[in-house]
């Protein structure tokens, strides 16, 4: 790839991550058509300069890349193993980027493999303001040989997107990385509800623990939604990551760990999807922890 010519990128899924990264991709001259369940969803990117088709497999007809940005597993076998799209992978290199399990992940490289296209798995953290600033960790999960075609793309996202090693292994990293988003947040909110029910000034609280080797940048992120209980406009939903919670469980389980901490953290995500807030932040668990 040379700088002249960028390859053709197939977008499948132009959600709240989808969109900006195919705006970023836009942007740095890459040709991309969108795929999206929701077609209005992604008409927004035809005045970037994208091609919005109404198949999955008109998408991955027209591209030599099929970046795969879906919610789940199922959404992704209902868009990119679908019976035409499964025709169309022949000679296509699929990257898929959203967040499944190491196992998924293993079946549809084998998957994509039998139907003659190529596959490796870049999945990311960060979210919408990282696309945006071109600050997303990409964690990728192939061979050498797959990483140094697509390295240069996927600098877009990431100036060093990391080989972690065979398909599988970025997944499974990503999945210890979001054990962390939730175990976090829940650990959180459970310190700052105790701190606001026993009367202490939130201020000293905060002082004291970004002071102190207990602080997570996250904190202070979520604090702000949390005093307000204001939890509209998500970057990354509740819904979002109770599924990647199930994942990191049946991770864990299979692999002989005791589970009892993210056994909890989950049931404390159910509640707050619960009581509503599945389609809101996921820092709304403040509010299954401390009910206002
Ligand atoms: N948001 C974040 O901060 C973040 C960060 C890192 C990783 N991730 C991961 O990246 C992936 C995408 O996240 P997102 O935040 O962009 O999610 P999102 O906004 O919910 O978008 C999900 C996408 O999947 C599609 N979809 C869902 N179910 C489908 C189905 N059954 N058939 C076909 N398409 C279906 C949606 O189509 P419709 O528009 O038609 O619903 C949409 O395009 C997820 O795996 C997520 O865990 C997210």
């Amino acid at each position: 790839m040379t700088d002249q010519v960028k390859s053709r990128i197939a977008l499948l899924g132009t959600g709240l991550m989808g969109r900006p990264m195919a705006e970023k991709l836009l942007a740095a001259g890459y040709p991309v058509t969108a795929y999206n369940r929701t077609r209005e969803k992604a008409l927004p990117l035809v005045e970037h300069g994208a091609v919005v088709v109404d198949h999955p497999h008109q998408a991955i007809e027209a591209g030599e890349c099929v970046l795969v940005m879906l919610a789940d597993e199922p959404a992704i076998r209902e868009t990119l193993l679908e019976r035409r799209s499964r025709s169309s992978l022949r000679g296509r290199s699929v990257i898929q980027m959203g967040t499944i399990g190491p196992a998924q992940s293993q079946a549809l490289q084998a998957e994509v493999f039998a139907n003659g296209g190529d596959y490796l798995e870049a999945p990311v953290l960060g979210s919408i303001a990282e696309i945006r600033a071109g600050e997303l960790i990409v964690m990728v999960g192939g061979e050498p040989e797959q990483y140094d075609r697509w390295r240069e793309m996927l600098t877009i996202f990431d100036p060093n997107p990391r080989l972690v090693g065979n398909v599988g292994k970025a997944a499974a990293l990503k999945l210890a990385l979001n054990h962390l988003i939730g175990s976090l947040t829940t650990s959180f909110s459970l310190s700052l509800a105790i701190v606001i029910e026993e009367e202490i000034p939130v201020d000293i609280f905060m002082g004291i623990l970004r002071g102190s080797a207990l602080h997570a940048p996250t904190f202070d992120k979520k604090l702000p939604r949390m005093l307000e209980r204001d939890y509209r406009a998500p970057t990354f939903p509740g819904r979002l990551l109770l599924k990647d919670l199930k994942l990191v469980q049946a991770e864990a389980r299979a692999l002989g760990l005791a589970t009892g901490a993210l056994d909890g953290v989950r049931q404390i995500m159910e509640r707050a999807i619960e009581m509503g807030f599945g389609d809101d932040d996921y820092s709304a668990v403040y509010d299954a922890v401390h009910p206002a």
